[in-house]
């Protein structure tokens, strides 16, 4: 038996979360228990699945966060691999609902699969979300090698240097991930301030945020179009790669070209 028997929405929703797990493995960016994703799921909510009891918890989430009182999440399991949730997502990860206090909460499908350690940024993200009105529902998580690489130099850390590089390497980059890449400075994982710092990248209008030395955050419609803009943004440092390692410094779009697509395409920056 599970959550998703008789629930084909829902289903149809887990089983992307999956197909993007087996993505991030077999990109390299997934290495061990290497990354996690949530998705919020409370559209999917019946009152069938509202009377079930929890499993487990309730648990703290760290942190109060107003916008969640009742709502579901899909979340990776902390310690569980991608490349075995492609395969059996309700068994490396579950369902949890917040606590109408809040602050709190329980695991209520399939098995007490406790969620990732970063559930403190994941969590925090989507109350900032629905705060603000967003139809974001997905958050991702993941190591993307070249991209983690620029965060070891601090040319790259300036604020909006890795987007204008990744932007003028190839139109697309701008296309399909138009707010660029913020910057978060190194914090230890899983921390509440972890957390607090990627909210403040994210509302400096980001999609997708880097964690210094560490990987990157996006959030989106849902978790194929995040993978998207993760997945834009690293073929654009694989060809800055490219061209480095060919012995020269790739030329880059202008900024008139630049300017010439946001206009053509309506983009926002
Ligand atoms: P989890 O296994 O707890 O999800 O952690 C993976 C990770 O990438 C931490 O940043
Ligand atoms: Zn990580």
């Amino acid at each position: 038996m599970s959550i998703l028997d008789n629930r084909p929405a829902l289903k149809a929703e887990i089983d992307r979360v999956a197909e993007v797990a087996g993505y991030l493995w077999q990109k390299g960016w997934a290495e061990r228990n290497g990354g996690n994703i949530t998705v919020n799921i409370s559209e999917f909510a019946d009152d069938e699945m509202r009377a079930l009891p929890a499993i487990a918890g309730p648990f703290e989430t760290g942190k109060k966060l107003p916008h969640l009182a009742g709502c579901w999440f899909y979340c990776k399991g902390t310690g569980k691999r991608m490349r075995d949730l492609a395969r059996y997502p309700m068994a490396n990860g579950s369902i949890i609902r917040i606590s109408e206090d809040c602050a709190h909460y329980e695991i209520v499908a399939d098995s007490a699969v406790a969620p990732t350690s970063e559930l403190p940024s994941h969590l925090a993200v989507h109350d900032y979300l629905l705060a603000k009105g967003s139809p974001y529902r997905a958050s991702l998580h993941t190591h993307p090698i070249e991209l983690v690489a620029l965060t070891h130099s601090r040319k790259w850390l300036q604020k909006d240097a890795a987007t204008r590089m990744l932007w003028s390497m190839i139109p697309e980059t701008k296309a399909f991930c138009p707010r660029g890449l913020g910057m978060v400075p190194y914090m230890l994982p899983s921390s509440v301030e972890l957390a607090d710092a990627t909210i403040s990248a994210i509302d400096e209008d980001y999609d997708v945020v880097m964690w210094e030395k560490h990987g990157v955050f996006a959030v989106d419609v849902d978790v194929m179009d995040a993978f998207d803009q993760v997945d834009v943004l690293n073929k654009a440092a694989q060809i800055y790669m490219a061209a480095k390692s060919m012995g020269f410094e790739p030329e880059g779009m202008s900024d008139a070209q630049m300017k010439e697509m946001s206009k053509a395409f309506n983009l926002p920056k």
